[in-house]
């Protein structure tokens, strides 16, 4: 049975994964995980970008052999993804051996039957995005149209792939096949790269050392990148090693990929390579806007760049939600925020909105006053006679179907929002019937009716929801009792929970972000059986990060001469000795301490504070101490240690 086949671009490894990097990888595992829920069998790949010559010339730069940055970085990719809750089927590395004899049995291929040709290139390169540019291309100041890098200039022999020669045939395909190109920006945009006429480009690297080796030539270089790069997607299916056998994967179902690979390589340069090499098109490539961040590409040099895991850890110490629902929540802001045509901004403040807003308020809210009411009014089991409204099964069952089609549609942020109106529904019910007044009047029957709605949403929810955050469907399954998560079709099934089933105490998923100050504007408005969940006293962007903590110099001092500061009932002036460095602290401790009983201390001092002018006494550091009920209370050593030792 042809297997549906999905892949994500392959990474550089140059650098570490990113928010930027993460994106397309956790698009493909929901759309992976969607498919495999309904019922299909699902190829998955990903993978890392290996033989570039800016991953080489990265490994150089830190004095690692490549194979051996290579392979370290791999794992990094690997590790992350397992983190994110990536479930790929296969992981490909270009230099694996049998992905080496695909790239020079094609670059052979096409050389016999001309597709390859030997020239010479005059022109420019950058090294960032691994890109030929023509002259007529680059403008006066030499950068790269597309990053802004400054580029390379090069003159040398090299091989050409005639992409020339596909240029009506690409197009007419495009024209004809809607689906080809997703979403409509990116088949426009392509169409308008065509439309300019295509060049050959160049595909080998002469002087270059790391990469596949020109086949039969190899005084020719290496492959070029990107010819290879795309390539891994043959690799993977085992074409040239099984026969007939790689038709059960191959084409590609889906390609997914941001926008800046998509007119360029995959929709151009790649359909070319396999229309030379008369294998079928991939039948839909998907290409997403990009993250943005304070309205910029992010980059290591604007210090904008997040590593996903990073995000997800802040938001578990911040929220005190368990770190995989962290991750699961992550994964719910990158696909319900997500870039579909245009770019969207990435920030810790949205994150921590969606997270208080649709996870805690919304879904973690749903599920857990559902149950507690089941807990208080039944004993945590179904009653008798419990039914679903046929309105809102109607409602359930066309929501169902809405998030389908968006998803099918790789279009995740409407597929989430379609889920969402089945909660917003469960809501306004239980606002209107208000199972608790129906309690009071002794109207179980009823009450148990209107709370059954909640049970089979929070049922629907588990698998709607699934694809985006695994580990939380299955929690939601777990406290839902009902062991495996549904199938997808049968996720508004409205018989779902037997008379007598029992259900588990709720826990709160996503205890909620406190709000830094003020109101909370991401809450929705509060209702009579509001869940109460725990709230910790920090949000995300008051973590601070490592490297920031690090910047910190707090040093052990031992206090030499202490003496009140005229006119001030509060301070003490400090005379301390770091080190052997003597330094003057201005401390507000003389309510607490007489000099007297701090002379002779050792005590924790913040030694890189801006010096202040204090009562016209400078002041060069402030001393640690714990604050009990607004008064100090001065902290020392364990035992007696060094002067100047530090504290980290
Ligand atoms: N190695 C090539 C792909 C070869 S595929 C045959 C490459 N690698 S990459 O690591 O630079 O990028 C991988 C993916 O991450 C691309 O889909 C790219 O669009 C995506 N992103 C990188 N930064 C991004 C954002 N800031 N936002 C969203 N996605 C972006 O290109």
């Amino acid at each position: 049975m042809k297997r549906y086949y999905i892949t994500t671009p392959i990474y550089y490894v140059n650098s570490a994964p990113h928010i930027g990097t993460a994106l397309t990888t956790i698009v493909a595992d929901a759309c992976a995980r969607f498919h495999k829920r309904r019922g299909r069998a699902v190829y998955f790949l990903t993978g890392t970008d290996e033989n570039a010559p800016k991953v080489h010339r990265v490994a150089q730069e830190r004095g690692v052999p490549t194979q051996q940055f290579v392979d370290e970085m791999a794992e990094v990719f690997r590790n992350t993804w397992r983190q994110l809750h990536i479930e790929y089927d296969v992981f490909i590395r270009t230099t694996e051996e049998r992905h080496k004899r695909v790239v020079a049995e094609v670059f052979r291929r096409l050389r016999d039957q001309g597709d390859i040709y030997k020239g010479s290139y005059q022109g420019w390169y950058c090294i960032a995005c691994e890109t030929f540019f023509a002259s007529s291309k680059v403008g006066d100041s030499r950068t790269c149209p597309d990053c802004g890098k400054p580029l390379e200039w090069r003159d040398e022999p090299c091989y050409y792939f005639r992409l020339s020669a596909y240029e009506s045939r690409l197009r007419e395909h495009i024209v004809a096949h809607p689906q080809f190109i997703q979403p409509e920006v990116r088949r426009n945009e392509t169409l308008g790269f065509i439309n300019e006429g295509l060049q050959d480009v160049a595909v080998s690297r002469s002087g270059a050392d790391w990469g596949v080796p020109v086949p039969d030539d190899p005084e020719s270089g290496v492959v070029y990148v990107w010819f290879d790069a795309l390539l891994n997607y043959l690799t993977a299916t085992g074409w040239l090693e099984r026969g007939d056998a790689y038709r059960d994967t191959w084409p590609p179902e889906l390609q997914l990929m941001g926008k800046d690979i998509l007119p360029r390589f995959h929709a151009t340069i790649w359909p070319a390579m396999l229309m030379a090499l008369g294998l079928p098109l991939p039948e839909r490539l998907y290409g997403h806007g990009w993250w943005i961040v304070n309205k910029q590409k992010m980059s290591k040099s604007l210090g904008n760049v997040y590593a996903p895991l990073d995000v997800a850890q802040a938001l578990a110490s911040a929220s005190g939600c368990a770190l995989p629902y962290a991750v699961d929540a992550f994964r719910y802001y990158m696909l319900r925020e997500m870039p579909t045509d245009a770019d969207a901004e990435f920030s810790l403040e949205g994150f921590e909105a969606r997270y208080n807003g649709d996870l805690a308020n919304d879904l973690g809210n749903l599920l857990h006053r559902t149950l507690s009411m089941m807990h208080r009014y039944f004993g945590g089991r179904v009653p008798d006679g419990a039914r679903l409204d046929a309105a809102l099964a109607d409602l359930f069952a066309q929501q169902a179907a809405r998030t389908t089609e968006a998803y099918e549609a790789v279009d995740f942020p409407q597929g989430l929002r379609e889920a969402w109106q089945i909660i917003s529904a469960v809501n306004r019910y239980y606002d209107e019937q208000a199972p608790w007044t129906l309690m009071k009047q002794n109207n179980a029957e009823r009450a148990g009716q209107v709370l059954y709605a909640g049970l089979i949403a929070a049922r629907a929810l588990c698998v709607l929801v699934e694809p985006v955050m695994p580990r939380v469907a299955r929690e939601i399954a777990c406290q839902l009792n009902i062991g495996e998560i549904p199938n997808w079709n049968e996720a508004t099934a409205t018989n779902a929970f037997p008379a007598g089933h029992t259900l588990q105490e709720p826990k709160p998923i996503f205890p909620r972000l406190q709000p830094k100050s003020g109101a909370d504007t991401s809450a929705r408005a509060s209702n009579s059986d509001k869940t109460v969940q725990t709230t910790p006293n920090t949000t995300m962007q008051d973590l601070i990060t490592i490297d920031e903590f690090k910047r910190l110099q707090i040093r052990i001092a031992t206090v030499k001469a202490a003496e009140p500061v005229p006119k001030s009932t509060k301070l003490l002036k400090l005379t301390l000795d770091v080190g052997g460095e003597e330094r003057t602290i201005v401390a507000g401790i003389a309510e607490d301490y007489t000099p007297e009983q701090i002379v002779g201390k050792q005590i924790p001092v913040l030694v890189n504070l801006q010096p202040a002018l204090i009562r016209g006494i400078v002041s060069e550091g402030m001393m640690l101490a714990a604050d009990v009920d607004g008064k100090a209370v001065l902290l020392h050593p364990d035992r007696e240690v060094p002067s100047g030792s530090t504290v980290r």
